[in-house]
């Protein structure tokens, strides 16, 4: 027997080194525990290889995020659950991106700009401060503030497992995730339902 998911996308969004890496793999981690198909689009992958050489201006990373929501979109649809961890900067390409996704959950990682910095886990703000990388979002690009986030989890005040306590809420209130009282759709493969349509016979039910 195999168990339809519904599919849904949990969009990260945030400053570089504001957690959405991490956040995305204890998340990954906590959805298959739970027995869900679970595929995860981060920034800096996807950038090696669907999006290289699009670059940072606001063009290349629309097309980016653009590229990132429809595959997004292929896989939720088909039961998967998708976790995207790009900085995604602009509110029009998160509005597109919800457009096109039927389960939606932005998730904000917010945290100060100077306490980003001072984790700079890739050691690329040190660059961008020093003027070695042009347009670092945060220091010399935008971050557009989130408009409609479905949770917001404060990285800089919050501990990795309390803010995923916060998007596994999320996600159950949104029925998104299977419970005790709700579990995945139960459906029979052909095979099965022949097998047990033979059963049924051989015992004399039909
Ligand atoms: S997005 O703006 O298109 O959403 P994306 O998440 O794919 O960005 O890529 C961001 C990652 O690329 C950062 O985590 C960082 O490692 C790297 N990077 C390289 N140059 C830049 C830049 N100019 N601005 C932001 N991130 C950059």
């Amino acid at each position: 027997m195999s168990k339809v998911e519904k599919g849904f996308v949990v969009w990260f969004e945030g400053l570089p080194s504001s957690g959405k890496t991490t956040l995305a793999r204890l998340l990954e981690r906590e959805l298959r525990n739970r027995g869900l198909k679970v595929e995860v689009l981060d920034g800096d992958i996807v950038r090696q290889y669907f999006s290289k050489g699009l670059g940072f201006s606001k063009e290349g990373r629309i097309e980016n995020l653009r590229r990132i929501a429809y595959v997004a979109h292929l896989l939720s649809r088909n039961g998967v659950a998708v976790i995207t961890a790009a900085v995604s900067p602009y509110q029009e390409a998160r509005d597109r991106a919800r457009e096109m996704i039927e389960n939606f959950v932005e998730v904000y990682a917010r945290c100060p700009v100077e306490v980003c910095i001072e984790r700079d886990v890739k050691g690329l703000y040190k660059k961008a401060l020093a003027g070695e990388i042009k347009n670092f979002t945060g220091i010399d690009d935008p971050f557009e503030e989130p408009v409609n986030p479905e949770v917001i989890v404060d990285t800089d005040k919050e501990t990795p497992e309390e803010s995923l306590k916060k998007i596994l809420a999320k996600l159950e209130e949104l029925g998104l995730l299977p419970t005790e009282e709700s579990p995945a759709e139960e459906v029979y493969s052909p095979e099965e339902e022949e097998m047990i349509r033979k059963r049924l016979e051989d015992l004399g039910y039909l």
